[in-house]
């Protein structure tokens, strides 16, 4: 593996040992350098978007099977923002003692609950929502606006995908490296892309049970989709671009030829000195395509490739009604698990909800990049032991309980060995580095995020838990006698206490006992290394 991705990745795995002298030494979450957890331009104002926006109502279990059957929604304002909302909002708070800052929670899990993804939207007019280009505010609920006018055109352009113009509305989703970086270091790098990955877990899920079609763009000609949002491509990377909704009429357009003119925004700093490594921004810039042919050809390249995923599943039967929304609130992760058993049902339908397949540019149609093996615990009529999920079958790779060895893996976590099942994601990334390069990084990356986020709503629609979960790269890669990489590690299981459900827009719901709760999980740590 050539590529400085790949370099990024054998320089940040865990538990091996790494020439140090490649990365920068800093302090991991120096309280006097916090990033702000949200990025703000104090000069805009706020437009506050719907926040009557009601639910799908279409069961979580059908949306997650893919089984839904419905006319499209209208892509109004009050679906745009129930669209944001369930992405990307803040659903919990938490105020810990002494004072400090409160502890934001969103709709989808991120590492280390830092959040280092930033949400744009590319749209025609939508209602309340003017054509433009603006950006969400998590927090307040609401959207800047950026540029007045339709810019799907040229956001058509820069992601050398035509059909891009005929979509109502599109995301583009950006990472800010030192938000993660501030405690992961380069490894947060990968950390950009999972948490990306979660989002549009949340994302695709909340459009198919809109019956809005969306694809995912990792595609596209950075420098043009950075300027189209006004970020530097250096404090902020484009990571994805995702169109919702298609209609036949599409409304006249900015001509792609004309350049936007540059953002002259006023932005709060990300951290009273952000600390820039670059490591990150060379595997970045090694990933960037810098013209419509380049994106061409890197897409007509991922065309190939991948293992065939299914495209729908079969809804358990007592899976029950619960909409996908009210799931997505109620999702957080599982702090403490019971090493309880699960049905059935949850591993093999869960594991199937995580696999299937993502509409993008980034793999043949109906295939995926991502591979799952799992160490089984305690599932009903299961045996323990080490598996391989493939073709929707599962291939056992050793025998026996093998928790204290899980949880090992999970950076000796014990989540991982207190889970019914850990799912570890992974891929081959040296075949797929070989034929897309540092940009098929991202792809993996992202693929895996999502994955991770959907057996999350899975577990948690079937009445579980679960959570994401980091790891010793080399380890598993042994532990399952495979030579893919892994990229992300699921453990779902029987939580230990209840989980207060997330709130609406404005009223996040105090998580009252978080910071205790850390307290008992740090210290069960301490003891087990
Ligand atoms: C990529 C990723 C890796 C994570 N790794 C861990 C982990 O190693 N240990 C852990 O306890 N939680 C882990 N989490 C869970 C986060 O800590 C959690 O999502 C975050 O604190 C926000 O809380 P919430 O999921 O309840 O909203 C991970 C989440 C993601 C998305």
């Amino acid at each position: 593996m050539a590529d400085t991705a790949a370099r990024l990745h054998a320089l940040t795995r865990h538990g091996s040992p790494v020439d140090r002298s490649q990365l920068v030494t800093f302090r991991p979450l120096d309280p006097a350098n916090r990033p702000a957890p949200f990025k703000r331009y104090p000069d805009q104002p706020i437009v506050a978007l719907p926040t009557d926006f009601g639910r799908s109502n279409e069961a979580a279990a059908v949306v997650l099977a893919g089984q839904v059957r419905r006319d499209p929604l209208t892509l109004d304002a009050g679906v745009l923002a129930r669209l944001l909302f369930f992405t990307g909002g803040v659903t919990r708070v938490s105020h810990p003692a002494g004072g400090h800052d409160p502890t934001w929670f969103r709709a989808a899990m991120s590492a280390g609950n830092l959040h280092p993804v930033e949400v744009y939207v590319v749209c025609a007019g939508l209602g309340e929502v003017a054509a433009g280009v603006h950006h969400f505010a998590p927090l307040e609920m609401g959207l800047t606006t950026l540029r007045d006018g339709d810019h799907r055109e040229l956001l058509a352009a820069a992601t050398g995908a035509p059909e891009v113009a005929a979509a109502p509305c599109s995301l583009v989703l950006t990472g800010v490296p030192f938000r993660t970086a501030w405690k992961y270091g380069e490894r947060g790098y990968r950390h950009l892309f999972w948490d990306a990955g979660s989002m549009l877990g949340n994302l695709l899920a909340l459009a198919e049970a809109a019956g809005l079609p969306a694809r995912v763009y990792v595609g596209f000609v950075d420098r043009d989709i950075a300027e189209l949002v006004g970020v530097d491509g250096v404090e902020e990377l484009p990571l994805a671009v995702v169109t919702i909704g298609h209609r036949d009429d599409r409304a006249p357009a900015m001509a792609a030829a004309e350049r936007v003119a540059r953002l002259d925004l006023t932005t709060t700093p990300v951290a009273p000195q952000p600390i820039h490594f670059p490591l990150i921004q060379e595997a970045h810039d090694d990933g960037r395509l810098t013209n419509k042919d380049a994106v061409a050809a890197w897409r007509a390249a991922a065309a190939s490739l991948g293992l065939p995923a299914p495209d729908e599943l079969e809804v358990p039967a007592d899976a029950g009604t619960e909409p996908l929304e009210d799931v997505i609130v109620r999702r957080g992760s599982t702090r403490l698990m019971r090493p309880d058993p699960v049905p059935p049902e949850l591993l093999t339908w869960g594991t199937g909800v995580a696999g299937r397949a993502v509409p993008g540019d980034f793999t043949a149609p109906g295939h995926t990049l991502v591979q799952h093996f799992l160490a089984v615990h305690a599932v009903e009529g299961v045996e323990p032991g080490a598996y391989r999920w493939h073709a929707r079958r599962f291939e056992q790779r050793r025998s026996g309980k093998h928790r204290d060895l899980t949880s090992r893996l999970c950076l000796d976590q014990p989540l991982g060995g207190d889970a019914a099942f850990t799912a570890f994601h992974t891929a081959d990334l040296e075949g797929l580095l070989a034929t897309l390069g540092s940009r098929g990084y991202r792809a993996a990356q992202l693929e895996a995020g999502i994955v991770a986020e959907r057996l999350a709503l899975a577990a948690f629609t079937l009445g579980a838990g679960a959570t994401g979960l980091t790891f010793y790269d080399e380890l598993v890669s042994q532990f399952f006698a495979t030579p893919t990489q892994c990229l992300l590690v699921t453990a779902v299981g029987v939580p230990a206490y209840r989980n207060r459900p997330g709130g609406s827009p404005g009223a996040p719901a105090e998580l009252a006992h978080y910071d205790q709760l850390m307290v008992r999980l740090a210290s069960r740590l301490r003891g087990r290394s």
